[in-house]
């Protein structure tokens, strides 16, 4: 059998792991808020029309920051739309999506929604496309001044006496898009950053923004439009975006195996590019990622868009529901390894989307909420790594040749100190052929003798799924391979392949 072998440095502390890693995409966009998150008709439904079978779910999913309401939505979006009596709300055009918003949700139900979740934050995202200044000003009155003011009083009569205290603003979503209802150009995006960005602080100077990166790794003004960027609005950024979605071509299962190598690469590039900035710019100031699109997406191969036509704008129509396989939860949990390599930087993160569209809840309208197979390595990453401290790994570990990635490592795998004192080690086999024995020098001068937990995501059907009619098919699994050697303070655990591993010791 192969062999990898890794040491863990518990005196090399890579970076902590920010709890808001593990925020997710909220947008309103097809059956992902109408239907998942609120259905009022629901027999699910709580006395706010809050689905409880997945409020239940999303918490034990661990998400903590929701970014809403886009997405590409966000471009079209007045937010005055969604507040003051339901019924008055206006029904308007979204076309992002090709869909009629009918404004029932917004940014109360959204805020009143956070904190039935267990308080997450909200990380919101302005219009900056058909809107900007004013809208962005108005907003921030409205929402978090106390009281005394035009907006900030009809916060109140709108049934909010205390300010929601949003801390954390997204200035636009994917503004190089050609798809991007008013996209810029670098130069006109960044000016515009700076005169939203010192409106926005001219009321609380210390609210956190964040900027778009290039709307993927992919794009041809990618590297380009982050030096543009930086260059013209680095100190008002503290956070730069990525987005990254990835999917596999039939018969490609080994290529796509290797997806987060591009991420990882994208990553690296995007820092780059923000130190040679911050390095040209003299600036003390340092702007780190905020990863708030990543999953796995079939882009195309699912409705992704309702048919045009001027009469055909449906009110949450069934778009972007994919599916997902064992072999997707493999590669989301090889995401959260890569976005945990670089806890130094990356210190925001959104899985994209939560319920209904390309999440890991799926809420059927007549069946109880249930759990992708993605759902898995989400929850007991956040479960584990949230708030611990990545450590550092140095490894020997059998290399792969990928058509798309190029030379990639066979295993990957981050080891986190947590919060309550264990080790917990993540690890993928990349290979779609063969099984790997794992061999985890443990860190010195520790002395683990319990093995709290070995689990193993793994599937000889790599395409099985969780489906309404067999939630469960895909579950994690004990490892039954595992060996703690207190001896010589190492573990040596079976990787089948193509599987995601979790084990946790202490
Ligand atoms: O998550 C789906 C879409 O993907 C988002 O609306 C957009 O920002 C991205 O292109």
């Amino acid at each position: 059998m192969l062999t990898a072998n890794t040491k863990i440095d518990n005196n090399l502390i890579v970076g902590k792991v920010e709890p808001r890693i593990f925020g997710t995409l909220v947008e309103q966009l097809g059956r992902g808020i109408y239907g998942g998150l609120y259905d009022p008709k629901s027999s699910f439904a709580d006395e706010d029309g809050f689905r409880k079978d997945v409020l239940k779910l999303v918490k034990e999913l661990g998400i903590t920051t929701v970014r809403w309401p886009g997405g590409n939505f966000v471009s079209g979006y007045r937010w005055e739309d969604g507040v003051g009596p339901q019924d008055l709300r206006p029904r308007r055009l979204d076309l992002a999506w090709h869909s009629t918003e009918t404004n029932k949700f917004g940014l109360h139900e959204m805020e009143h929604w956070l904190k039935k979740a267990g308080n997450l934050e909200l990380m919101l995202a302005l219009n900056m496309d058909t809107r900007g200044l004013q809208s962005a000003l108005d907003l921030l009155e409205y929402a978090n001044i106390p009281g005394g003011t035009k907006l900030s009083d009809e916060r109140i009569a709108n049934g909010e006496k205390e300010p929601f205290n949003i801390r954390l603003f997204c200035l636009g979503n994917e503004m190089d898009g050609k798809w991007q209802l008013g996209h810029l150009d670098a130069i006109e995006y960044a000016k515009k950053i700076n005169r939203v960005a010192a409106g926005m602080r001219q009321i609380e100077p210390d609210l956190e923004l964040i900027g778009c990166g290039s709307s993927n790794h992919g794009m041809k003004t990618f590297g380009e439009w982050e030096d543009t960027l930086m260059k013209y609005a680095y100190d008002e950024i503290d956070l730069l975006s990525c987005h990254a979605y990835y999917h596999t071509d039939p018969g490609e299962l080994d290529t796509f195996l290797g997806s987060a190598a591009d991420m990882d690469r994208f990553i690296s590039e995007i820092v780059s590019c923000i130190d040679a900035a911050k390095a040209l710019a003299k600036s003390k100031h340092i702007v780190n990622i905020s990863f708030d699109e990543w999953n796995v997406w079939y882009q195309g191969s699912e409705p992704s868009r309702v048919p045009e036509g001027i009469d055909n704008w449906p009110v949450a129509p069934h778009l972007l529901e994919d599916v997902y396989s064992v072999t997707d939860a493999v590669v989301v949990g090889d995401f959260l390894i890569t976005l945990l390599k670089h806890a130094d930087r990356v210190k925001a993160a959104s899985i994209a989307q939560l319920v209904n569209v390309i999440g890991p809840i799926m809420a059927p309208e007549n069946a109880e909420a249930y759990r992708q197979t993605t759902f898995y390595p989400f929850a007991e990453t956040a479960r584990l790594a949230k708030n611990g401290k990545v450590l550092k790994e140095i490894s020997n570990i059998p290399n792969l040749e990928n058509k798309k990635y190029g030379t990639i490592s066979m295993v990957d795998s981050v080891s986190v100190q947590c919060k309550d004192g264990s080790l917990a080690i993540f690890a993928v086999n990349r290979s779609i052929k063969d099984s790997i024995s794992y061999q985890i020098c443990l860190p010195e001068k520790e002395n683990y003798s319990n093995i709290l937990s070995a689990m193993t995501l793994h599937d000889k059907d790599p395409l099985a799924k969780n489906t309404v009619n067999n939630p469960n098919r895909v579950v994690l699994k004990n490892n039954e391979s595992i060996r703690l050697n207190k001896e010589a303070n190492m573990i040596a655990i079976n990787l089948p392949e193509d599987s995601w591993t979790v084990i946790n010791i202490k």
